[in-house]
C-alpha cells in the first residue's frame, strides 16, 4: 500500500458498495487529510455488468464479473466485501487474506458463522479484518464494545438491531399499515437482505447479536448459541392489547452475563416495551443499543441501522483505519482473542415477565380456574384483562395477562398446561416483556 494512493477492490457494488463509492466521492478531501493520501475504488465485482447503477458517478472504477479479477489484482490494497451471502464470501475474504490484502465487510452472517476462523488468518497473513458495519449501519456499535468500552465488564446489552423489521413494526403500528405492503417498501428502500426471511425471522439480528455477545463478552458466542424468533406472527390484536395495557411490542436482542457465574444468555424476539421506554422510542430503520457495563453503568447507542449511506460510513470508517493502521505498520495487530470459555445460562437462570393473550370459555369459574393454576406455581400478575369476543366469538372470551418475573422454565411447565385446559380454546400470543413497568 504506497502513502500516495491505496487502491480498493469492492466485492459488490449494490446498496451499500455504492453508497462506499458515494461517501468516497462526496468526502474525498476529509478521507485523505485521515490517511495522508488519496483513496480510490479502482474495481468492483458485480454479477451483472449491464445492470443501471443510477446516478452514482463511477468515475474510472472497472466493473467485472469475474471475482478473481479483483483478489488477484496486484494493484489493488484492500478488498471490501458487500456481496453479502456465506460461502462465496468467506472463499473470497480468504482468498484476499491469503494474498496479503486488508479487507473490510458488512457481513453479519459471514462474521457470525466464520468470524474466529478469518479474524485468525487475517492476524496470520499481517492483515487488518474489520466488520464495523455488520451490526446496527451507522452506529459505531463494533468500536464502542472493543476500544471505548474495553475497560469495562459488561453484564447486559439490549436493543433493536433489525432495521427492517423494527421498520415493519413501526408502520403497522403507527400507520395501521398492513406487513406485505410494508415488507415491500422495506425492500424498495434497501433495508432488507436480498432473502428478507433472515430479517423477518429474527436469523439476521440474531447474527448481530451472537457477534456482540462475542465481541461484549469476550467469549465465542455461537449462532446456534442464540435463541431466535422472528415478528411473523405478531397480529393487529397482539399490538392494540400491548398499547392498552401500556406497553409496545418491538424485536428486541438481548444478551446478558451472571457477574456471579460467568454464564450468558443471548435471544431476539419480540417483546413487550413500557412505551415510555427509550427503545420504545426507536422508529423506522432506526436501531439503539444499550449497554450495561459493572463500572460505566448504562449507555445508549442510536442512529440508522441499515441503509447505502449510514452502511458506507461504517465501511469506509473501517477502511480508513485499515490505512491508518498499514501506515503505521501495525496491520493485523489488532484483535485480541476471547478471554472466557464458552458458558450457558439454562432455562432455569433466563428470568422474564410474560404477556399471554387467550381465547377462553366464557363461562363462570373459568377466569379463576386459569389465575389458580398460575397461583399454584408461584407466578403472579402484574396485569390481566377479560374481555368478550366481539367478532365471531359467541361464547368466547379473551383473557390478556402481563405475569411478574419468572423462571423460562416455570413458564413452558404452565403453558403446556393452559394447552391442555378443556376451558381454554386457544392459545393466541405469548411474549416476553423487558425494560421494566409500564408505569
Ligand atoms: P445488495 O444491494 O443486494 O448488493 C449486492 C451486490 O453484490 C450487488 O452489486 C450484486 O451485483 C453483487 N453480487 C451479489 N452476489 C454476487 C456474486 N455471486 N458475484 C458477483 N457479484 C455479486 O446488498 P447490500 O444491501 O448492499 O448488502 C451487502 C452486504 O452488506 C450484505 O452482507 C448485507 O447483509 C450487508 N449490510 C447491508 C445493509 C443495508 O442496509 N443494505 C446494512 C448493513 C449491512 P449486481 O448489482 O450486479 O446484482
Ligand atoms: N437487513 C438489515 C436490517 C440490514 O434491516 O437491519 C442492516 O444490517
Amino acid at each position: 500500500m504506497g502513502q500516495n494512493e491505496v487502491k480498493v477492490g469492492l466485492l459488490g457494488l449494490g446498496t451499500v458498495g455504492t453508497g462506499v463509492v458515494q461517501l468516497l466521492n462526496e468526502h474525498v478531501q476529509k478521507i485523505e487529510h485521515q490517511v495522508g493520501g488519496a483513496v480510490r475504488v479502482t474495481k468492483a465485482l458485480v454479477a451483472d455488468k449491464t445492470k443501471d447503477r443510477g446516478d452514482i458517478d463511477l468515475n474510472d472504477l472497472e466493473l467485472t464479473e469475474s471475482a478473481a479479477e479483483v483478489i488477484n489484482d496486484t494493484e489493488i490494497d484492500v478488498v471490501i466485501e458487500l456481496i453479502g451471502g456465506v460461502e462465496e464470501a468467506r472463499q473470497l475474504i480468504s482468498d484476499a487474506l491469503a494474498n496479503k490484502k486488508q479487507v473490510v465487510t458488512a457481513n453479519k452472517d459471514l462474521i457470525a458463522m466464520y468470524g474466529a476462523e478469518l479474524l485468525e488468518k487475517a492476524a496470520e497473513n499481517s492483515c487488518d479484518l474489520f466488520y464495523e458495519a455488520s451490526v446496527a449501519g451507522g452506529i459505531p456499535i463494533i468500536r464502542s464494545l472493543t476500544e471505548g468500552l474495553s475497560a469495562d465488564q459488561i453484564t447486559k446489552m439490549m436493543g433493536i438491531v433489525n432495521g427492517t423489521t423494527n421498520y415493519i413494526l413501526t408502520k403497522m403500528n403507527d400507520e395501521g399499515r398492513s406487513y406485505d405492503d410494508v415488507l415491500q417498501e422495506a425492500k424498495d428502500l434497501g433495508f432488507a437482505e436480498s432473502d428478507p426471511t433472515a430479517d423477518v425471522e429474527g436469523l439476521d439480528a440474531a447474527r448481530k447479536m451472537a457477534i456482540l455477545a462475542t465481541l461484549g463478552f469476550s467469549m465465542n458466542v455461537d449462532l446456534e448459541d442464540v435463541d431466535v424468533r422472528g415478528i411473523t406472527t405478531i397480529s393487529a390484536e397482539d399490538m392494540d392489547y400491548s398499547e392498552q395495557l401500556g406497553y409496545t411490542i418491538k424485536l428486541i436482542g438481548l444478551a446478558e452475563r451472571d457477574t456471579e457465574t460467568g454464564k450468558v444468555d443471548v435471544s431476539v424476539q419480540p417483546a413487550l416495551l413500557p412505551a415510555d421506554h427509550q427503545l420504545a422510542a426507536v422508529k423506522n430503520e432506526y436501531n439503539a443499543v444499550y449497554v450495561y457495563g459493572e463500572a460505566v453503568g448504562e449507555t445508549m447507542f442510536y442512529g440508522p441501522g441499515a441503509g447505502s449511506l449510514p452502511t458506507a460510513t461504517a465501511v469506509v470508517s473501517d477502511l480508513i483505519t485499515v490505512v491508518k493502521n498499514n501506515n503505521l505498520g501495525v496491520s493485523g495487530r489488532s484483535m485480541v482473542p476471547p478471554q472466557f470459555e464458552k458458558s450457558l445460562k439454562s432455562d432455569e437462570d433466563i428470568r422474564s415477565k410474560y404477556f399471554l393473550r387467550m381465547h377462553v370459555k366464557d363461562e363462570t369459574g373459568v377466569f379463576d380456574e386459569i389465575t389458580s393454576l398460575f397461583s399454584k406455581h408461584d407466578i403472579s400478575f402484574e396485569k390481566i384483562l377479560q374481555v368478550p369476543l366481539a367478532k365471531n366469538g359467541a361464547g368466547k372470551a379473551e383473557v390478556v395477562m402481563i405475569t411478574h418475573e419468572t423462571s423460562r422454565t416455570s413458564y413452558e411447565v404452565i403453558y403446556e398446561k393452559l394447552k391442555s385446559m378443556e376451558s381454554i380454546h386457544e392459545l393466541e400470543s405469548s411474549y416476553r416483556v423487558e425494560g421494566g413497568t409500564s408505569e
